[in-house]
Parts: structure tokens; sequence; C-alpha cells
């Protein structure tokens, strides 16, 4: 199975990692698969990068990197990254189409109360009171995908019906 890159984007807590790993779950033996989670990455390969326009860019940029090389290796990568950009988003799908490999984007959706409100990792009360600037939704843009491959609403689907939307498009595209 030639490789791809499926590339999750949405808020911080939308369940973008979480749906990743269920992704993975699902397809466990079927294909060889590599998930790319954002907050992994900054701690290693993007340690030290901020969160300006600037700085998301070079991490969204870096991850697609490592993707495609992976992708190349026919690997399924499943990367989860706020990538809140939708120009970054193109650029990367078209880089990825120029190396011959389907770039799949998956906007995990969720609204802004809901994900504030569950507040896994509690950033969203100090982006609220101000602790913590550009965060993404709230003091910081995320431009939602207008044509997304495939669309979840994790606030309304359960996590193995979101998951199942995307393996099913991943089989209908022949990916899997
Ligand atoms: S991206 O914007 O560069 O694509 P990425 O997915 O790598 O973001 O990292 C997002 C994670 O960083 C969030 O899930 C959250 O845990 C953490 N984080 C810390 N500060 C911010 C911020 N200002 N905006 C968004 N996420 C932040």
């Amino acid at each position: 199975m030639a490789g791809g890159i499926v590339w999750l984007t949405g808020l911080s807590g939308a369940g973008k990692s979480t749906l990743a790993t269920e992704v993975g779950r699902q397809l466990a033996g079927r294909c060889r698969l590599e998930v790319l989670d954002g907050d992994e990455i900054r701690l290693y390969l993007s340690q030290g990068l901020g969160f300006s326009r600037e700085d998301r860019d070079i991490n969204v940029h870096r991850i697609a990197y490592v993707a495609r090389l992976l992708a190349k290796q026919d690997v399924l990568v499943l990367a989860a990254v706020i990538s809140p950009y939708a120009a970054t988003r193109a650029a990367i799908a078209k880089l990825s189409a120029t190396a011959g490999h389907p770039f799949v984007e998956v906007f995990v959706n969720a609204p802004l109360e809901t994900v504030a409100g569950r507040d896994v990792k509690g950033l969203y009360k100090k982006a609220q009171a101000g602790e913590i600037a550009n965060f993404t939704g709230v003091s910081d843009p995320y431009e939602a995908p207008t044509a997304p491959a495939v669309e979840v609403r994790t606030d309304r689907e359960s996590l193995a019906e979101s998951a199942g939307k995307i393996v099913e498009k991943l089989v209908s595209l022949g990916l899997v």
C-alpha cells in the first residue's frame, strides 16, 4: 500500500490526537502507520518555537516535511496539528501533491465553547484570563477548512464514529 498524509486540523482540545490514535487502532495490521502529534513534535523537533504566525508556520512545515519522508516510505501518516492558517495548509497540501503523496485534510470540528468547557490541559482558562497570549480560538485566529475531505464533529459523534468516518474515507481513496 502506498503512503499518504492525513492532516487533522482543529482547535486545541478538539480531539485530534485522540482521533489519530483511534484511527491507528482501527487500522492496526492493515498498513504501516505513524502519528505525528503537535504536542510531541513541539517537545522534540520544534522545541523553542512559539505561537506567532511565523513559528506556527515553521512548525507545520517541519511536520509536513517529516510526513513526506515517511509517506515516501509507504507509511500512512496521521498528523494531528492545530495548523490554524488555511494558506499554510494549502501550501503543504501542494508540496505533498508535488511529491506524489495523497493529502487528506480532516477538519476535527468542535465548537470553542465545547473545547474551552472541556479544557483538558487547563489552557483555555489561562488564555481567557489573559495569561497565555496568542491562544488559538481565544486571542489568535483559527481558519477553519472550507472544503475538507472529511469533517468530524467530536462534540456530537462518538470517538469510534468519527474515526470510522476517517477510515471509510481512506478506504474509498484506496489508501488502506
Ligand atoms: S500549531 O499552531 O503550531 O499548529 P500545535 O498543534 O503544534 O500548534 O500545538 C498546539 C498545542 O500547543 C496545543 O494543543 C496546546 O497544548 C499548546 N499551546 C500552548 N500555547 C498555545 C497557544 N498560544 N495556542 C495554541 N496552542 C498552544
